[in-house]
């Protein structure tokens, strides 16, 4: 069999990081696309960058950047992948009514970029879309399944509606195998550290050791549909190992609020939530989604994907990683 080479643009994010890892083992040689940045660390795989047997041999970095065409299209007939993973852009919901402009162009207009190279270079590559549950937004009904109508209430969440349904068009017009992951909150101890439950984890971890005094949070009410990174790139991967391009929904099924993510990080250190967490409204969003809840009967019948785990143990082992550090850092 032919090797598998995968081009993945988001290599050093949350998800960029467990795929890697998913590909490596499986045999893929695995070419991520990474920004200059000031600092060289890049801390989600600088266990991989550090390991010789690894890098340069079945994992390759390569500097480029969502807005610069010129150096994608290098990169990618460099490459030459035969799967191409789109992750990367800035993927904060709150953060996307700050900067919508480049917002919109890095989970917009890149999607589109990166479709155009590959009809124009390769249309063969197998594409995957890292789209996601904040396309429905006002949801118009709940759960939500890949048939959903899109209405989005972010700007991030109006460009990844775009990136979406052009990936569909591009699809459907040039009949190119591409992909659209609608992946509904998946979290980690790689979560970033402004997104609530790695912001909660850490909290209440660096509370229980005496580290920090108290916790300040926005909207507790919100509820999201919240699984384990680990297990969605199972899914995305799954996605392109299929005879057919398709869009599937990934998600637990099941809704919790921002409140319960809460109680249950300070239930696993023991210590009176309420107490510690302060509220204060410059965390809440001009509009927050409603109901976003998704029905991943799609993916569990045509790839027999399914989540792992509860609420309780996702909660607990993001808390438990947090503990981890800091009892590693006093060592
Ligand atoms: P993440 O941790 O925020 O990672 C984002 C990645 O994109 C990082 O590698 C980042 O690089 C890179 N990036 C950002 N702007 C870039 C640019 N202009 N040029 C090149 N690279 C750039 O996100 P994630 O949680 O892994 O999510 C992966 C994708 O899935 C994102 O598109 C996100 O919107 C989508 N999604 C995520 C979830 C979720 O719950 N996690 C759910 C649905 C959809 P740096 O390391 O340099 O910042
Ligand atoms: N970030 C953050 N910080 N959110 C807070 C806070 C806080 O201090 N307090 C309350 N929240 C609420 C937010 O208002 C939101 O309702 C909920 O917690 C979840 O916020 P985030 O963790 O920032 O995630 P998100 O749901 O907005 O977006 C994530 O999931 C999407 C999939 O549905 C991101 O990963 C997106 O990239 C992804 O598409």
């Amino acid at each position: 069999m032919a090797e598998k080479i995968a081009l993945i643009t988001g290599i050093t994010g949350q998800d960029g990081s467990y795929l890697t890892e998913l590909l490596l083992q499986k045999g893929y040689a695995v070419h991520g696309i990474v920004r200059r940045t000031s600092n060289l660390l890049r801390s989600r795989i600088e266990h991989l960058r550090r390991d010789a047997k690894i890098y340069g041999k079945t994992l390759f970095l390569h500097y480029g950047d969502l807005s610069d065409t010129t150096t994608l299209r290098r990169i990618f007939r460099e490459v030459g992948p035969s799967e191409l993973y789109h992750l990367a852009g800035q993927s904060h919901v709150g953060l996307s009514f700050e900067i919508p402009e480049s917002t919109c162009d890095e989970a917009g207009m890149a999607t589109l970029r990166l479709l155009e190279i590959v009809r124009d270079q390769s249309p063969s590559v197998k594409f995957y879309h890292a789209s996601t549950s904040e396309i429905f937004g006002n949801a118009s009904e709940s759960p939500q399944t890949e048939e959903t109508a899109m209405r989005p209430t972010s700007p991030y969440g109006c460009a990844k509606a775009f990136a979406t349904q052009l990936a569909r068009v591009y699809r459907q017009s040039y009949g190119m195998f591409v992909c659209n992951g609608i992946l509904y909150n998946h979290e980690s101890p790689r979560r970033g550290e402004n997104f609530v439950t790695r912001k909660v984890a850490r909290a209440a971890a660096r509370i229980s050791r005496g580290l920090d005094v108290d916790l300040v949070l926005g909207n507790l009410e919100s509820k999201r549909d919240w699984g384990r990174a680990q297990d969605y790139v199972v899914a995305i991967w799954l996605m392109l190992q299929h005879g057919k391009p398709d869009d599937y929904v990934v998600a637990t099924g099941e809704a919790h609020s921002v409140r319960d993510f809460v109680e249950a990080a300070f239930k696993v250190v023991d210590l009176p939530w309420k107490k510690y967490v302060k509220r204060d409204p410059a965390f809440d969003r001009p509009i927050e989604p409603t109901r976003l809840v998704g029905c991943a009967d799609k993916i569990r019948k045509t790839l027999a994907w399914k989540p792992n785990g509860s609420f309780e143990q996702l909660v607990r082992e993001m808390v438990e990683a947090e503990v981890e550090t800091i009892e590693k850092l006093k060592s």
